[in-house]
């Protein structure tokens, strides 16, 4: 069924693994993730950024979540991620959204509070399940300064207030993440004694990691042998992701590992097979690499396996 995140949250928090929370733009995507996902008997977060409905109409994606759901049987969260207004947050509740973000992270304290707790009472009214976010995702460097990082990182007190006054269901913090394939341009760092010190003081509540893609050397090189130009892409490592889970990180954001794993073996397709037109020769191999991927994660790097 169409579930909240409710009883998920609950039970990765006290079992120490993490919900694999992915984004998804078309049938393809959706397929591969759910093949893995029953295979591992794991539970799962699909979710749709604002740039992933415009790309495929939310109807039609909403419409695709439930034909995967009436085919496996499997219980799953359909998420709004980085809604960045009420509006949009609004819209997805009454599309039949489970979960929405409100990501008010780009405001002041006291505006983010007010527009989250905006979306916190819309939502809880209907039974869907909020997450907001605190502090910044940027373009995180190795060697940023203790002052840039409490600049841009979550303060863990404000964490504690934010969460009281908002009574959002779960929070998405920044610890040195970013989005993409170049989150570090050395050593990969995260600031674990901020998430731990954060866990601390709302043991309860579901914390959420973005920007968690490892960048999988595999599907980096493999781009690039096939003609693809992406050098010097770093993600996080997976033995981070691990730690974050022991540290209450119950959902791991997942897009750009997506994005390459169904990239390179489209690419190898191509070049392999430069006779090929049928989109289904090389969708369907991109599908298979999907599914890899994400059992394999759900598998061995978020410990979600027969967790369902
Ligand atoms: O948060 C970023 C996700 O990877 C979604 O990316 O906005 O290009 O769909 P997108
Ligand atoms: P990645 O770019 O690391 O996959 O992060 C995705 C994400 O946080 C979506 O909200
Ligand atoms: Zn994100």
């Amino acid at each position: 069924a169409l579930v909240t995140t409710k009883e998920m949250f609950k039970k990765a928090l006290t079992e120490d693994y993490a919900v694999g929370a992915f984004n998804v733009n078309n049938m393809e995507i959706i397929q591969g993730i759910v093949e893995a996902a029953q295979e591992e008997s794991a539970p799962l977060i699909l979710q749709v950024s604002a740039g992933a409905r415009k790309y495929a109409n939310p109807t039609y994606l909403v419409k695709l979540v439930e034909a995967a759901i009436i085919d496996t049987g499997l219980d799953i969260v359909l998420h709004l991620d980085h809604g960045a207004d009420f509006d949009i947050c609004k819209k997805c509740v009454d599309d039949g959204f489970t979960s929405v973000m409100i990501d008010g992270s780009k405001h002041p304290f006291e505006e983010n509070i007010k527009l989250t707790k905006q979306v916190v009472e819309y939502a809880h009214s209907k039974g869907v399940s909020v997450e907001a976010e605190l502090g910044k995702l940027a373009g995180v460097e190795d060697d940023v300064k203790v002052s840039a990082r409490n600049a841009t990182f979550t303060v863990p007190e404000e964490a504690a207030e934010f969460v009281e006054k908002t009574g959002v269901d779960s929070l998405a913090i920044a610890i040195g993440t970013s989005h993409g394939a170049y989150k570090f341009k050395g050593e990969p760092y995260l600031d674990f004694e901020r998430l731990k010190e954060i866990h601390k003081l709302i043991p309860d509540t579901p914390l959420v990691l973005h920007g968690a893609s490892t960048v999988l050397p595999e599907f980096v090189s493999k781009c690039n042998e096939y003609g693809g130009n992406i050098p010097g892409a770093q993600g996080v490592p997976e033995d981070m992701i691990k730690t974050a889970t022991k540290y209450g990180i119950c959902k791991v954001n997942i897009d750009t590992d997506l994005r390459l794993a169904m990239t390179a073996e489209i690419r190898k397709h191509f070049a392999e097979h430069p006779e090929d037109f049928d989109p289904r020769k090389y969708l369907g191999p991109a599908r298979d690499a999907i599914k890899g991927m994400v059992q394999h994660k759900i598998k061995n790097v978020l410990n979600a396996s027969n967790k369902k």
